[in-house]
């Protein structure tokens, strides 16, 4: 499928060639959802667990509940690594006692948010049940913290520059609460001008600050993913996609989001000049697993490893750590995790491939990799 909307997306990313990314980075900054988020819902709803705050979520890596949706570490968690940082700490320790070293690094975060401000849902009668710290949320928490990470402007101006600021993936929420609560695919496709806008005037923002690299993932195939593939999956073959079982037109709708949003990326670009603007194609790179599963080492590809059984092994009514979830005995095996997310083996994978592959743009500068994430070999294929 080759349309003449993608086909001019491709064009301008042809003729706008980025410069090649370069410098290291002495601190890592994540503003997102439940892909990044390592810890901040849990701790916001402390005394209270939630389901990420039980086992086996954190088993394999932590071998034990962080509040990550997954059984190790995530993307941001293997980047941050392999940029030879800290992982960096969740934002509710700082926020709620104050005694973390900001300098590295901050994560702020949080399962369930949104990339438009509530505000905006409320007026249209879309709710998210899990949290209304959005993009804009997390954006002013990081713009509050700055005196903490560098003092004065001018400081935070130098200090900035050799920062990396992780922006997203945003816009997963918003769309699955958005069809959740019955918007047609017209409106998702007004919602996703709106959601693209948001995080690249959050881009602008972060550059304006000072911040010198802004990484910016696309959406995931939300197709592909066990609790999709619960909900919107049927007995009409025709929906699936024969070589990965994964939902077309949901996959569609995620490729259409990351069409635009790298097309205002390019305009970012040339806004400005001097700072560096990675796209991270978490999209494509996850469908290398789904394409070749076995030639990276996964035998199971759609079903989650933490569920409830049926199909998918995902129950829309429990959460992988409430009862009565079971995990598979070989989570490195699993691409999915959960249902909405990937295994620690998975994102280590996806982290290699961001890293060594064709799946930033501009790449990576190898000279910034201190360590490399995966044990798989990555292969581009
Ligand atoms: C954290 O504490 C330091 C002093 O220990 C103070 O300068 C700073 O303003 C505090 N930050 C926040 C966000 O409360
Ligand atoms: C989000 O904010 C709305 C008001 O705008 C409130 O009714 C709702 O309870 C909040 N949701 C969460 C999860 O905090």
């Amino acid at each position: 499928m080759f349309n003449s909307f993608q086909f001019i997306v491709f064009s301008i990313i042809l003729f706008i060639i980025p410069q090649s990314a370069s410098g290291c980075y002495t601190s890592i900054f994540v503003l997102g959802d439940s892909l990044s988020d390592n810890g901040n819902l849990l701790g916001f709803s402390a005394p209270k667990i939630i389901h990420q705050g039980r086992p086996p979520n954190g088993e394999t890596y932590f071998h034990h509940p962080t509040g990550r949706c997954c059984d190790g570490r995530l993307i941001i968690d293997f980047l941050a690594q392999s940029f030879g940082l800290p992982i960096p700490p969740p934002y509710v320790g700082i926020k709620k006692a104050n005694n973390t070293d900001v300098h590295a690094g901050v994560n702020f975060a949080v399962a369930g948010a949104r990339a438009l401000d509530t505000a905006f849902y409320d007026d249209i009668g879309i709710i998210d049940p899990v949290t209304n710290d959005t993009l804009r949320v997390q954006l002013d928490w990081f713009k509050e913290l700055l005196p903490s990470i560098c003092g004065s402007k001018a400081d935070c101006g130098n200090q900035l520059k050799t920062s990396l600021v992780v922006v997203g993936p945003f816009g997963g929420n918003d769309y699955r609460y958005a069809l959740f609560q019955g918007t047609s695919m017209e409106e998702r496709k007004l919602l996703a001008h709106l959601i693209t806008n948001a995080v690249v005037s959050a881009v602008n923002e972060l550059i304006e600050l000072g911040v010198g690299t802004v990484m910016v993932p696309g959406l995931v195939p939300d197709g592909c993913l066990a609790v999709s593939l619960t909900y919107f999956g049927g007995s009409n073959m025709d929906i699936y996609d024969p070589s990965t079982g994964c939902i077309i037109w949901l996959n569609e709708f995620a490729e259409y989001h990351n069409g635009l949003l790298q097309m205002k990326l390019n305009m970012a670009r040339e806004r400005n000049p001097s700072a560096t603007i990675i796209y991270a194609d978490y999209y494509n790179a996850i469908m290398q697993l789904y394409h070749n599963p076995k030639k990276y080492g996964f035998r199971k590809t759609n079903a989650a490893c933490c569920g409830d059984g049926g199909p998918y092994n995902y129950n829309k009514g429990v959460q992988c750590g409430d009862p009565p979830t079971t995990v598979c005995p070989d989570p490195s095996l699993y691409i999915n995790w959960d249902g909405p997310h990937f295994t620690e083996a998975a994102n280590r994978w996806v982290t290699s491939a961001l890293l060594k592959g064709p799946y930033t743009i501009p790449h990576i500068d190898a000279s910034c990799i201190s360590e490399v994430a995966s044990s798989r070999k990555f292969t581009k294929a």
